[in-house]
């Protein structure tokens, strides 16, 4: 098992595809979407695209789909919802499927929809992806961070370290033995750093900051807490994410 860690979406190694891929947007689209599952979503779908995630989910019942939309860190006009996973209630979610676009997450994971096996991870989920990897022993696995519109976010480098440290565990190998790249290596040095304060590191990130600017605190202090949901979003076809 070889594990590879990119920083965002645009430094992926082109014509190449791993057997497994875990993007990750830890503020917010991969929390909200584990959270959305946890909480009874039939699906979640994701698009890059607001036109096209209207054109498509319009095909769809009223009563059955929800909407949310993200841009900058705010709803997008028009939507149910906007990206916050604390609005991913079972009231709300149970039975529907979620169509949500947001300005990074979704394209990241639009970027690796090739791969054998499809994740999104988060730090909520980060043993139960960690447990899924695995049970399937994948040899090559990718970890591809959102970022913020093509440059670096350090959440999201850290989520990768943290499900590193979780693999590091479980599987026995040493550092060297599963290091794919110098990033990966890097990450969970990041992670190790600031593991024990984790908000800390939210407060320090620039998205983290956009969000406080926004009033979201409280999705900050969710997004951080390790290991509370026991479930995995994955890829059941292009952009279909379900709950393992
Ligand atoms: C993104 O896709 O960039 C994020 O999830 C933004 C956010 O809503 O915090």
């Amino acid at each position: 098992m070889k594990l590879f860690v990119y920083h965002t979406p645009e430094l992926t190694p082109t014509g190449l595809v791993p057997d497994c891929a875990i993007a990750v947007d830890v503020l917010r689209a991969t929390s909200t979407i584990a959270t959305a599952l946890n909480a009874g979503a039939e699906a979640v779908q994701v698009f890059s695209d607001m036109d096209k995630l209207m054109f498509i989910s319009e095909e769809w019942p009223a009563e059955k789909r929800l909407r949310a939309g993200e841009r900058g860190g705010a709803k997008v006009a028009g939507c149910d919802l906007g990206n916050s996973p604390l609005d991913c209630t079972p009231e709300l979610m149970g039975g529907r499927r979620l169509f949500i676009s947001t300005t990074n997450g979704t394209r990241a994971l639009q970027r690796v929809q090739d791969a054998a096996i499809v994740l999104a991870g988060a730090f909520i989920n980060r043993q139960a992806v960690v447990n899924y990897i695995v049970a399937k022993q994948p040899q090559n696995i990718w970890i591809v961070g959102s970022g913020w519109e093509g440059s670096f976010s350090m959440e999201d480098t850290a989520c990768a370290g943290a499900i590193t440290d979780g693999l590091l565990t479980a599987t026995g190998l040493s550092i060297g033995e599963l290091a794919g790249n110098d990033e990966m290596i890097a990450a969970y040095t990041l992670f190790k750093h600031w593991e024990k304060d984790l908000l800390q590191l939210m407060h320090h990130a620039s998205h983290g900051q956009r969000l406080l600017r926004l009033d979201c605190h409280e999705d900050l202090k969710y997004c951080i807490e390790m290991d509370t949901l026991n479930v995995v979003p994955v890829q059941r076809e292009p952009g279909v994410l379900v709950k393992h």
